[in-house]
């Protein structure tokens, strides 16, 4: 395996499957990290996934790696809007991250228009249901690939 990415999930995705599914999907989070695992394994890259409810411990995820991971794809949930404490956490280890949403964020409440995350990612992926995080994942292992081909 070349490549090693955490995926992280914020506030209340552990609900997702019963969670408004006609916005988000049908889809469980176990059922969505092991559709990015096995994406992953095709792809030559192990992916390690948490969720959390609570920003700190996303914040300590984010932290922890740095000690293992050379990228990050993550779904802040609610956070995408307004925490500023993950968004330092993301520029702090310098880690390439990919955002990713499940709805088309900007097509919903104008509220949600806004990411604080975004700036500090390689970019944002949003709309494609469960199909958002796969593309994350492709976008930031082709990300990587090109890093290592100037290095
Ligand atoms: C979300 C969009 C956010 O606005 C919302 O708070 C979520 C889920 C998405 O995946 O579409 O919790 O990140």
């Amino acid at each position: 395996m070349s490549h090693r990415i955490v995926l992280l999930h914020g506030p209340n995705l552990n609900l997702l499957g019963t969670r408004e599914p006609g916005i988000y999907g049908r889809e469980t989070l176990a059922q969505i990290d092991e559709l990015v695992q096995r994406e992953g394994r095709e792809l030559g890259a192990e992916v390690r996934t948490l969720q959390s409810n609570h920003e700190g411990a996303l914040v300590d995820a984010i932290h922890q790696a740095r000690e293992w991971a050379q990228g990050v794809v993550i779904n802040p949930g609610a956070l995408t809007h307004y925490s500023i404490a993950l968004r330092d956490a993301i520029s702090a280890v310098a880690l390439p991250a990919v955002e990713v949403h499940l709805s088309n964020v900007h097509a919903r409440e104008e509220f949600r228009h806004r990411s604080v995350i975004a700036p500090v990612c390689v970019g944002q992926i949003a709309g494609f249901g469960a199909f958002s995080y796969v593309l994350g994942l492709r976008g930031l292992i082709h990300y990587l690939q090109k890093k290592q081909a100037v290095q």
